[in-house]
């Protein structure tokens, strides 16, 4: 077994690259089924998730080539791939709900296992099943599978979401450029691995308009053509980055980070003391004393990214002052706030908030990771911490993070990862 093993107090200062979304790049991954031939994608992290992904899209019956060196994957899409996800696969991530709109439009028939992935939530399917009811697909769940069939084409219909849900709008986006007709998608999430998505999409030869926009119309098209596309850059590996900045002092210039896409955020920490700047291809955050604490509200894009909560959780816990942090998209990820209370931080949850009295030191020691973004925040919170912080269960962090632990050391972070049975 692994752990991460950090011993605070260091500065973080130097360059950082970001490279593509792990959110997005799953569904591009996914989407790539909708047309026979060989799709490659660009900017690829080298993560755990994407592995997976590309097992199951092997298991599909597809070529997969990942060029770790060259950060492509090349996705080569049979005539007819085949329609089964495996459990063994599909619960060890979310994305994997994914490939039901795209093997549905393709194959007619889909049938997915009830997909695993973070333990942040009940995380429900209702808008991705009744969005592709109305597209003319049934619906079942049987013996722990989701199985989806259509008589004949899908069709074109209104879709309005009850919640700007990312995974419903990327499966009901990705049926619909195949159905015959017009569909329109009404409180569709917006976030920009969806606008990536999209832009896939109609590269390969859909019709969508509305991208960014929370209505999307989608005329659908006969058939799609393979692509080349260059992921977006994942803001939320740029935000954690930005957090680690403002935490240890430090001075940090993010490559390729899209400060057009982390708005709130940057913005909160600018208010937190940091002075943020667009440098040449990225952002540079840096602060030179305690940051004060801050209020965070989670919210569908535009708004304050839940996947960004816990790294804030962990900076409010070093901050001047106190801060409410309000989490409403996902329940359980404040089951973190156990482990940051470990590392003696003073942090109370009342339902959906969590209140954070900042201490002006943390204390090292042993947490486990729950789920990414949890690991991220806990690495944080290890890094201004006195002593040493091991945290447990790192996998959770590499199915996000491509090299976390060598980008930390370049920038000067005393961090290492050890076998458990090091750790004595
Ligand atoms: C994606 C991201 C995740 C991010 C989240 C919100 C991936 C792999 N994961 O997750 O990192 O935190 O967006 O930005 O891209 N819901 C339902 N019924 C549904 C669908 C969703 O109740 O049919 C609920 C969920 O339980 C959750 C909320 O809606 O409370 C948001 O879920 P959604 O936007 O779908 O997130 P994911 O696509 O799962």
């Amino acid at each position: 077994m692994e752990a991460f093993r950090i011993v605070g107090g260091a500065r973080l200062s130097g360059d950082v690259r970001v490279t593509g979304a792990k959110n997005s790049v799953l569904k591009l991954m996914a989407a790539a089924l909708l047309a026979e031939g060989t799709t490659t994608l660009y900017e690829v992290p080298t993560i755990l998730d994407v592995e997976y992904m590309a097992e199951l899209l092997r298991r599909l019956g597809c070529e997969v080539v990942h060029d770790a060196e060259a950060r492509s994957v090349a996705i080569t899409v049979p005539a007819v791939p085949s329609h089964k996800a495996d459990y063994d696969l599909v619960r060890k991530l979310r994305a994997s709900i994914n490939v039901l709109g795209p093997l549905l439009a393709r194959c007619g028939e889909a049938d997915v296992a009830l997909p695993g992935g973070d333990n942040i939530g009940s995380r429900g399917l209702d808008m991705h099943v009744a969005g592709l009811e109305r597209l003319g697909a049934t619906v079942r769940s049987e013996h722990g599978y989701l199985i989806a069939t259509r008589d004949d084409q899908l069709h074109g219909a209104s879709v309005w979401l009850d919640f700007p849900s990312v995974g419903a709008t990327e499966n009901l986006l990705m049926a619909a450029v195949l159905a015959k007709g017009t569909t329109v998608i009404d409180n569709a999430a917006r976030e920009p691995e969806i606008c990536d998505i999209c832009h896939m999409l109609v590269a390969m030869g859909a019709q969508i308009d509305g991208i960014g926009t929370s209505t999307l119309t989608i005329e659908g098209v006969d058939s799609l053509s393979p692509v080349e596309h260059t992921t977006v850059p994942d803001r939320l590996v740029a935000g954690t980055w930005a957090v680690a900045a403002v935490m240890t002092r430090g001075d940090i210039t993010i490559q390729r980070a899209r400060a057009d896409h982390l708005e709130i955020a940057l913005d909160k920490l600018v208010s937190a003391g940091a002075t943020v700047d667009e440098v040449a291809d990225g952002v540079r955050v840096r602060c030179a004393d305690r940051p004060r604490a801050i209020d965070v509200v989670t919210l569908p894009y535009p708004g304050f990214p839940t996947d960004l909560q816990p790294q804030f959780i962990a900076l409010n816990s070093i901050a001047r002052g106190a801060a409410m942090v309000t989490e409403n998209l996902f329940e359980a990820r404040f089951r973190f706030v156990n482990e940051m209370v470990r590392l003696g931080a003073d942090v109370r949850t009342d339902g959906h908030h969590a209140f954070v009295r900042g201490k002006e030191k943390l204390s090292g020691a042993p947490v486990e990771a729950a789920d990414i973004r949890a690991g991220a925040g806990l690495v944080l919170a290890g890094l201004v911490a006195e002593g040493t912080t091991t945290v447990y269960e790192p996998h959770h962090v590499d199915r996000g993070y491509e090299g976390f632990i060598d980008d930390l050391v370049r920038l000067g972070a005393d961090v290492s990862r050890v076998q458990v049975n090091q750790l004595a």
